[in-house]
């Protein structure tokens, strides 16, 4: 049976890790060829080899638009399509009271995630254009779409992500191109596992207010971009997909999780 998208072209930006390499596997498995894009180069050659030899690593910084132009026109050249781009690349908040934070580290998330976003989408969108197809994915987050008290820089980013997509969405529908975000809750990836064991985030806690009770995982966020990106979803633009077991969609005053928490159920 074909993959559902057997020769098509994705480049996924910070895939040396995390959601971004469970995405490029679950890829790589549906047919596509895969270029890893990572600012740690031996993290993108790694997970480039992991997937088998016809996929291709590229270093390069989503925040800084002279790497961007090269890496694009690197891909370009290489494999003269790009049919999708899925802008994962991201660092952590510092969880420092806004009042102490330094300039200098919200210039450093909101140029990561939002204009790191902004630029690659910019850059890639002309092959698209050509082509008169193309997806794109943003990693948004749970973040994006509700007030986490000491995550400014990155909650500003994402959902300043949230509006990009749909702007974006708009200007290339035309084009044949679809924008799309997952907004993931807490996946436990090497990123959640450190804010875990440095006591930034209270796994258990997370737990008791997510309406199924535990931690994401990767493939789930794969998946959901699998979907998005692959034809059945020919019809969606524009949207922001939560793939957080209910996080966002939970609003009473109380744990979501166990049962014991409706009395009257
Ligand atoms: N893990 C979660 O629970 C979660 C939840 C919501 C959203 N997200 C978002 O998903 C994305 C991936 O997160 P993750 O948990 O897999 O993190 P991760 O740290 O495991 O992976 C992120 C990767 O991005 C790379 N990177 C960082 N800055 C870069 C840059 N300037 N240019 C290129 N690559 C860069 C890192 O080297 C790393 O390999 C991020 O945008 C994050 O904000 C994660």
């Amino acid at each position: 049976m074909m993959g559902e998208l057997e020769g098509r072209v994705a480049l996924i930006t910070g895939a040396g890790s995390g959601l971004g390499l469970a995405t490029a596997r679950v890829f790589a498995g549906a047919g596509a060829l895969i270029i890893i894009n990572d600012l740690r180069a031996e993290a993108a050659e790694t997970a480039a080899r992991l997937l088998g030899p016809k996929h291709y690593a590229i270093a390069g910084d989503v925040a800084d638009e002279a790497s961007v132009t090269a890496m694009v026109a690197d891909v370009a050249a290489r494999f003269g399509r790009i049919d999708i781009l899925v802008n994962n690349a991201g660092i952590p908040d510092s969880f420092v009271p806004t009042v102490d934070q330094t300039l200098a580290h919200w210039q450093r998330l909101i140029d990561i995630h939002l204009t790191g976003t902004y630029l690659v989408s910019k850059t890639v969108a002309p092959h698209m254009i050509e082509q008169r197809s193309g997806v794109i994915l943003n990693l948004n987050s749970i973040a994006g779409i509700l007030g986490l008290p000491v995550r400014t820089a990155y909650s500003a980013a994402k959902a300043g992500i949230g509006m990009l997509t749909q702007v974006l969405a708009c200007e290339w529908a035309p084009h044949g191109i679809r924008v799309n975000a997952v907004a993931p809750g807490y996946m436990l990836t090497p990123l959640l596992a450190k804010l875990i064991e440095d006591g930034k985030v209270d796994g258990d806690r997370i737990r008791r207010r997510t309406p199924m009770g535990k931690l994401g995982k990767a493939e789930h966020v794969a998946e959901a971009m699998l979907f998005l990106a692959s034809d059945r979803a020919e019809f969606i633009t524009g949207v922001t997909l939560p793939v957080d077991g209910g996080y966002c969609a939970w609003g009473a005053p109380s744990d979501a999780y166990p049962l014991e928490n409706f009395p009257s159920v």
